[in-house]
């Protein structure tokens, strides 16, 4: 099997911002975001916020990085984490932190009220950092239900590793009809390929690293990553791989009749079924439902690859289906607030936009 074929040409799934004189997007912008988001499943939102605004979030995740007492997420690389390959935490619910999401939440209603009404629950306000050297997340889904956004704050190059998508994979009433109904089967089928691949990848970088003087590996980190028997679902652990423990994957995915089926279907999944990943421009916002195929990559340059994202309810939730799939800061389990309370919420301050947003909502 060869290595992942990932796509970076977005322009497909891309809808350039454009703001009304109520500063959110314009009717035709949110048909156009609409339209991608059901029939892809993500939609990819060029020059929604300006740089100076960019600027303003980089600089709250900064601060957040820099607090050694940071809430860290739980549900994604912990591993990674550990080694500060990655640095995955929570951002606690103050004014600056809910401007900056109340200010995305209100340009992006109309997209987003079409799936999640006001008293739906905020899950999570995060930041996504990414070191070189971190694991490339195996293809999966997180918890179905939630509308995910993620915001560049700066640059992200293609080396630095945006986020990888499956378009087309979220589920929908009916939506294991297609292809016969045969979809689910070789959606998942797809998955096991990819993953297979990943895992290569993965152990490949890591086994490298061991004599890497710029990416070295730190004390146990080698063991840790590929024998370890503490959960992680997205490092390349041999040992939980050959024992069955990885929900991801694992060799119970690669039984006689999975083989065959790859084997017999692999013109049609490599039709069917494509990787592209983001590598979007400051500014830019990636809203995606939470259940289509997607990955985080490892950062294969030398500068760290930050998003801010959060994520919001599409229905009632579990506190124990919401805790297992998204971190809240402990602020906001404190003190929950939902789509409305965003919505309702004072957005960043007027000199922080862009003065020719109306200019160019007027130009369509
Ligand atoms: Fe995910």
């Amino acid at each position: 099997m060869n290595e992942l074929q990932v796509s970076s040409d977005t322009s497909a799934f891309e809808v350039p911002a454009a703001l009304g004189a109520n500063g959110k997007l314009t009717d035709h912008c949110v048909r156009q975001a609409l339209s991608m988001m059901d029939t892809h499943g993500l939609v990819v939102l060029t020059g929604l916020l300006s740089d100076e605004e960019a600027g303003i979030g980089l600089e709250l995740m900064r601060q957040t990085i820099d607090d050694p007492d940071r809430s860290r997420c739980s549900f994604a690389s912990e591993t990674d984490n550990v080694y500060v390959r990655r640095d995955f935490c929570s951002l606690p619910s103050t004014p600056p932190v809910t401007r900056f999401a109340a200010t995305l939440c209100q340009r992006l209603e109309g997209v987003l009220s079409e799936y999640c009404g006001r008293s739906r629950p905020l899950l999570e306000v995060i930041t996504l950092t990414s070191y070189r050297g971190s694991s490339h997340q195996y293809i999966h889904r997180d918890p179905a239900g939630v509308i995910s956004l993620l915001a560049a704050v700066e640059d992200v190059s293609e080396q630095q590793g945006g986020t990888v998508f499956v378009p087309g994979t979220h589920n929908y009433g009916g939506s294991y009809n297609r292809h016969g109904g045969a979809v689910s089967e070789l959606m998942e089928l797809f998955r096991i390929r990819c993953n297979y691949r990943i895992l290569r990848h993965n152990l490949k970088k890591l086994w490298g690293m061991r004599r890497d003087k710029e990416t070295p590996l730190a004390p146990g980190e080698f063991r840790d990553r590929v024998f370890s028997r503490k959960w992680d679902q997205h490092q390349p652990n041999l040992l939980r791989f050959l024992l069955g423990k990885n929900s991801q994957f694992s060799l119970r995915m690669l039984g006689p009749r999975t083989l065959w089926k790859l084997r017999r279907h692999r013109e049609t999944l490599s039709s069917l079924f494509h990787l592209v990943q983001a590598a979007p421009r400051k500014g830019t916002i990636i809203l995606y439902r939470s259940d289509m195929l997607h990955a985080g990559p490892d950062n294969r340059a030398p500068h760290p690859r930050r998003f801010f994202g959060l994520s919001i309810a599409r229905d009632i939730i579990e506190p124990k289906f919401w805790h297992d799939g998204y971190s809240p800061h402990p602020t906001l389990t404190a003190q929950p607030m939902c789509f409305g309370d965003l919505l309702d919420a004072p957005p960043l301050p007027a000199q922080a936009r862009v003065p020719d947003r109306r200019l160019r909502a007027s130009a369509g």
